[in-house]
Order: C-alpha cells, then sequence, then structure tokens
C-alpha cells in the first residue's frame, strides 16, 4: 500500500476543480482497504471514499484520506426464470459497463447510458435517467466497514434509496427510513454492485424525449440497443461532456410540491414544468425554474450556468483556469436564493460539497 501525499485531484473530479488530496491511498484490492485499516494512524483518520469524482464540488483541499476506488471486474453471476444476476466491481466507468452488459445480451440498463461515474457511486446517489433509477435494476451491493473492517452486504431496502439519494449520502446522524442501518457517508467503502436484469426484457419508453425519438424515427418497438443510442444522442445534445467542459451533471434537484403549491404557481406562471406523480405529489422542472428566472449562461468567476440547460453548472475556465468550488457554491447560492423569491421553492443541491 502506498501513500501519496498532496496529490492533485483535478484529473479525478469532473468538474475539474484544483483541488488536492492531503494523502490518498488507491484501492485495487480489498485487501488494500485492510492495509489502511491495520495502520494505527490511517485506520484513525477520518476517509473520503472517492469513486468517478462526478457528483462532487471540491472546496478546498481535502483533509480526509482519501481512498480512491480502483476495484475492476464485471461477472454473470447467476440467473433464475426471470432474471440474469450481474454483478461489477465499484471501479468500473458506469457507461462502460452498461454498454458491456448489452453486448452480452442482457437488457435493462440502456436508459442509464452515458451517466458519468463509477458503479459504486451510482448507489450512493440512486442515479437515474429516462424513466429508470438504479434502484429499479439494483439487486445487492457489498461494501467493507471503514471502523472494523469487516465485509458486508446491503439489499435495496437496506439502502434506503430515494430520488438520488441513499444511506451512503448520510452521516451516523441521519439514518435513512426504512433502513435499520445507520447513515453509512464516509463510514463504507462500496466494492461490488449486483443488478437484476429481467429476462422478459420491456422497452422504457415513457419520457418525452423518447417518445419524441419514437415519433421522429417511426420506430415503434425500439430494441434495448436502439434505446442506448437515442439515450447517448439525447444527452450529448443536451449536457456537456466532462471531458470537454467540467461538470457535475445536474446541480439540484427537481423539488416536489403539494397540488396545491403547483396551482398556485401556476397561476403565477402558466408555463411551468409539471409532472404528476404516483404519490399524488407533483414534481417541478429545476432547470425550467432556473431557466425561467434568467440564469443560463450566468457565471460567477469561472463557475458559470450552462446555455443548453439551465440545471447544470459548468467550468468554464478549463484545466488551465478552473473554476473554484467557492465560484460553484456561491453561483448556487445565487440561483437558489432567486428560485426561492419568485417561486418560494428552495432548490436542493445532488452533489456533495466537500
Ligand atoms: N428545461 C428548461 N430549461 C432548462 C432546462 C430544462 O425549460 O434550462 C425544461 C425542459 O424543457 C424539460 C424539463 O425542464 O421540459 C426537464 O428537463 P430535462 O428533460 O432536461 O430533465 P431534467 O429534469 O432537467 C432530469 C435528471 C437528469 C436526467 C434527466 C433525464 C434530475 C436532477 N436530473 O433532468 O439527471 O438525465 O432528467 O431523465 O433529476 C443528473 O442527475 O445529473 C442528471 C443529468
Amino acid at each position: 500500500m502506498m501513500v501519496e501525499q498532496n496529490l492533485s485531484l483535478q484529473p479525478y473530479n469532473s468538474f475539474g476543480i484544483a483541488a488536492k488530496a492531503q494523502r490518498l491511498v488507491r484501492v485495487a484490492s480489498e485487501a488494500d482497504v485492510q492495509a489502511v485499516l491495520a495502520d494505527p494512524a490511517l485506520a484513525a483518520a477520518p476517509k473520503f471514499v472517492l469513486g468517478g469524482g462526478s457528483n462532487i464540488v471540491l472546496t478546498g483541499d481535502v483533509k480526509p484520506l482519501v481512498l480512491k476506488v480502483e476495484l475492476k471486474g464485471r461477472r454473470w453471476v447467476g440467473e433464475d426464470e426471470r432474471h440474469w444476476l450481474i454483478e461489477a466491481a465499484a471501479g468500473e466507468p458506469w457507461h462502460d459497463f452498461v454498454a458491456w452488459t448489452l453486448d452480452q445480451g442482457w437488457p435493462g440498463l440502456e436508459n442509464m447510458a452515458l451517466i458519468p461515474g463509477s458503479v459504486g457511486a451510482a448507489p450512493v446517489q440512486n442515479i437515474g435517467a429516462y424513466g429508470v433509477e438504479l434502484q429499479d435494476r439494483f439487486d445487492s451491493l457489498d461494501a467493507i466497514d471503514l471502523t472494523t473492517g469487516r465485509s458486508f452486504s446491503l439489499n435495496a431496502a437496506q439502502c434506503a434509496f430515494g430520488y438520488r439519494d441513499s444511506i451512503f449520502k448520510h452521516g451516523p446522524q441521519q439514518a435513512r427510513g426504512g433502513s435499520q442501518h445507520m447513515g453509512l457517508a464516509g463510514k463504507a467503502l462500496i466494492t461490488r454492485v449486483r443488478f437484476k436484469l429481467a429476462k422478459a426484457w420491456r422497452p422504457e419508453l415513457g419520457y418525452q424525449d423518447l417518445l419524441r425519438r419514437q415519433q421522429e424515427t417511426g420506430v415503434t418497438h425500439p430494441t434495448a440497443r436502439q434505446i442506448f443510442d437515442w439515450v447517448c444522442a439525447i444527452r450529448r445534445a443536451k449536457l456537456p461532456d466532462p471531458a470537454v467542459i467540467g461538470n457535475a451533471g445536474s446541480f439540484f434537484k427537481n423539488p416536489t410540491v403539494t397540488p396545491e403549491q403547483c396551482a398556485d404557481i401556476i397561476g403565477r406562471e402558466p408555463k411551468v414544468v409539471h409532472y404528476p406523480l404516483a404519490d399524488g405529489s407533483i414534481k417541478l422542472a429545476a432547470g425550467w425554474l432556473i431557466d425561467a428566472c434568467g440564469w443560463k449562461g450566468k457565471s460567477v468567476g469561472n463557475a458559470g450556468v450552462y446555455e443548453k440547460q439551465a440545471l447544470v453548472l459548468v467550468n468554464r475556465g478549463g484545466a488551465a483556469h478552473p473554476c473554484t468550488g467557492g465560484e460553484v457554491v456561491t453561483l448556487a447560492k445565487a440561483i437558489q436564493t432567486s428560485v426561492y423569491e419568485r417561486f418560494g421553492i428552495l432548490l436542493e443541491p445532488e452533489p456533495v460539497v466537500v
């Protein structure tokens, strides 16, 4: 095990923010975690688990010991009459894993194509896109308790998945409803994730952008591969590629309101984009709210609001003059204030501010 000191994290966060890790250990095997825990000084240090770095805003050098997850491998684990059970190690890039499952003839993840980040980070925020969330295909995961070194597994209920949320986004004081476990943020390192993919595959085409593709192409019964291609094309058209323009995907969650609140907003803003949910509440498009407040293209320092999707904050300075985490947070706060003043809604950030 090697402890790297003062290592730049710029290549390891999708915003491309130039912060450093005071100490970083690469985790390529479970033995690497055990070696950290066997060292008294490292075992006692607070820890920060870094996956693909696509959902974080670094506001300064990272003081906790960074455990950079580089666990690799993916495999067929088993099957029953209805499902294939497929596993990937936490350090596998998410999109490559999705493409590989399709190549193997196991569809089901295609709507989540091209989401940046790693397999291990996917359950942390219950990634989702175009009508499918990770929890819809999730079977279980393995993790290592960073206090005791013990391995454990969690099923979906134990992960306490919510919209862009799970037990891994909450500290010990914030256990999630439905889970027996305490909040696991900083307390556990996910090593493997297993997915349950239905043999009786059905396309998920409810999302507006996919319906439009169907109409445009005249393809009424698309294959999983076709949906994969459509999702990639839709994302490339409206979301910035982090390899070109640094960003962390959607910066705010889409808020939910009561039907009464929604009716009140429609009364004032008839065009507000809203979707009724199964539980009777109504989801509003945060991107629309931010756009309506005139934020598209605006900046604070080198942090800006993406021109094609107001929900995405971007690093306009590139690698040479990157935005700082402070600029991103200042911009995000200004957006929150203006959306609150106009609509009475407090937007909740999606990425973790470190
Ligand atoms: N809209 C605007 N102006 C904007 C942005 C959006 O008017 O600047 C409108 C759009 O026209 C559309 C609506 O808002 O009517 C929703 O926009 P979009 O379809 O782009 O989806 P979203 O709600 O902004 C969510 C997820 C994305 C995911 C897409 C597709 C969240 C926070 N974001 O975005 O996830 O890819 O749906 O399923 O739920 C991510 O989490 O990082 C992410 C990219």
